[in-house]
């Protein structure tokens, strides 16, 4: 399915390649908005920025997949990422995601079947005095515990309604 950009993406896009001496250095805001707006960034969305900054699609791919904080694949409503970093592996930030991915029936990296959630590993999100952690979405959850992570689970299937399971990608970035 061909990428449509959305107005506010275009517009975006426009303003911002002049900022730069080069067109190409403005892909990483340009896939930043890109995965704010849709959650990732697909191939066909790759496809749309190499066009926008006059590259070839691999360039942009190559960025897409150097940077882990870009995703190529859809995810959940909420996106949950533990971090395994010393501190909090040491802390319980395994059990922590055992947790989560045991209240939603999920595996780490791939959506719940009610697609709400996706869990993931993270490194080091810089609160390791207060481990273990994890953020949803943007926000961070300190010093948890199993119980604390059954409350935040039981909020997320109480606010966030089912959708249906994220189309499934042909493979998983992992
Ligand atoms: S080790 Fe987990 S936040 Fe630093």
């Amino acid at each position: 399915m061909a990428f449509e950009p959305s107005q506010p993406l275009r517009d975006y896009t426009e303003k911002v390649i002049p900022r730069y001496p080069q067109k190409r250095s403005a892909i990483m805001m340009i896939l930043h908005a890109i995965q704010r707006e849709q959650g990732y960034i697909s191939l066909e969305a790759q496809e749309w920025v190499a066009a926008q900054v006059e590259i070839e699609p691999i360039q942009v791919r190559e960025v897409v997949t150097f940077y882990p904080f870009y995703r190529e694949h859809p995810v959940g409503k909420k996106y949950i990422r533990v971090c395994r970093t010393l501190s909090c592996a040491l802390n319980g930030g395994y059990k922590v995601c055992d947790k989560f991915l045991s209240e939603f029936g999920t595996k780490l990296n791939e959506t719940s079947p009610d697609g709400r959630v996706t869990v993931e590993f993270a490194e080091c999100l810089a609160a390791c005095g207060t481990a273990p952690v994890a953020m949803i979405d943007d926000d961070l959850y300190e010093n948890l515990t199993e119980e604390q992570v059954k409350e935040l689970c039981d909020a997320i299937k109480r606010d966030v309604p089912e959708q249906a399971p994220a189309p499934s990608a042909e493979s998983t970035h992992h």
